[in-house]
């Protein structure tokens, strides 16, 4: 089994190596480097971050692998060739057509890709094609970036949180290196884990898009339990960290970072107000109810409570003393534990 996992993290180790050499070395890699070079990537930042090119073909890197002795089989699994579907023992390249980024563990060895197809067609599959769950790969337990963030989330004792594999090379090349990406999905506590070990502050600063705010939430319960202090930075207008860096520069975005970033209550309180119609006495109410309910009597901390309680009651004109009654009810009400 240990050798198994050997084979297939040195099968990993080739292929990066392999299709950073198609995209710098070759005819097939020219567009991949000019899709590159359109989103402001430079040479440095793409050897920095290994990224390659897999080309329009079905089995460049099967071959590449097979005449150094790998089994199909082996390869299969390790999520590098795909199964044909009407052909049982039938392999080829998973990953087609697309620019890759090598994903790491926290050790630095590469344990699966994300590949970006470089067209907008729909009928090329989805936009990011990443690695399955496989023996080396789980996207709840494994953060990109993190093996090459570690040291710069020492020294600054924070780690900013984004959601994609080109806001993480963006702030990286703009000189924000404290940097890591959920792949695909919301923050766990294995990520969590993983990043308190480094950090005392986690800043998560997801897209500025629904799918990015319902990430950002589900992400917000995972942490409220977290031993480092955590705040959530929201981005304006739809626009991802890419994008807000290239539209604003570095200024605005450590800003974002350092300034606008709320606590994690203050995050969930806002949340939910798009929920209730806030025109309306009774929604002001229920909202109030909702609030304190599923967000308030789960902040343990009573400087941070009375701060939300005052907020509230400037905004809703309820005192701050009903307020905490409220919250002792609901307290009282709630089952054990
Ligand atoms: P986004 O849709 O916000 O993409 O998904 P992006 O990161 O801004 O990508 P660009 O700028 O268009 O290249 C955020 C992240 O969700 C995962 C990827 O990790 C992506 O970076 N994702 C998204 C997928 O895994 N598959 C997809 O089809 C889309
Ligand atoms: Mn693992
Ligand atoms: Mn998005
Ligand atoms: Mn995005
Ligand atoms: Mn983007």
């Amino acid at each position: 089994e240990y050798k198994r996992r050997k084979e297939m993290l040195r099968a990993h180790e080739l292929a990066a190596k392999y299709y950073n050499h198609i995209l710098m070395n070759t005819e097939h890699g020219k567009l991949g480097l000019r899709y590159l070079e359109e989103r402001g990537i430079s040479r440095t930042t793409i050897d920095a971050f290994q990224l390659g090119y897999a080309p329009d073909a079905w089995d460049v890197l099967r071959k590449f692998l097979l005449k150094r002795g790998f089994a199909e089989e082996l390869l299969f699994e390790a999520g590098l060739l795909s199964e044909a579907q009407n052909v049982k023992g039938r392999y080829f390249d998973k990953f087609r057509h697309r620019v890759m980024y090598p994903i790491h563990d926290a050790q630095g060895n590469v344990i699966g890709f994300g590949g970006r197809i470089l067209t907008k067609e729909k009928d090329s599959g989805p936009k990011y094609l990443n690695s399955p769950e496989t023996p080396l790969f789980h996207k709840g337990r494994h953060l990109y970036n993190l093996h090459r963030a570690r040291s710069n989330m020492r020294s600054e004792g924070r780690v900013l949180v984004l959601e994609g594999y080109m806001d993480v090379i963006a702030s990286y090349q703009a000189g924000v290196q404290n940097v890591v990406a959920v792949l695909g999905t919301a923050l766990t506590s294995d990520h969590v884990r993983l990043l308190q070990r480094n950090v005392q502050e986690i800043v998560m600063m997801f897209d500025g898009d629904a799918a990015g705010q319902k990430a950002a939430l589900r992400s917000a319960e995972v942490v409220k339990d977290a031993e480092v202090k955590t705040r959530v930075a929201t981005l304006p207008e739809g626009l991802d960290p890419d994008d807000f860096l290239k539209k604003y520069g570095k200024d605005a975005y450590v800003r974002a970072i350092q300034d606008n970033a709320s606590s994690m209550t203050t995050f969930r309180v806002l949340a939910m107000r798009k929920d209730f119609n806030l025109s309306t006495d009774v929604g002001r109410e229920d909202y109030l109810k909702a609030v304190i309910q599923t967000v308030l009597t789960e902040v343990t901390s009573p400087m941070e409570l009375e701060k939300q309680l005052r907020e509230l009651s400037e905004e809703f004109g309820v005192s701050v003393d009903a307020l905490n009654e409220e919250v002792r009810l609901a307290k009282k009400s709630a089952p054990a534990g």
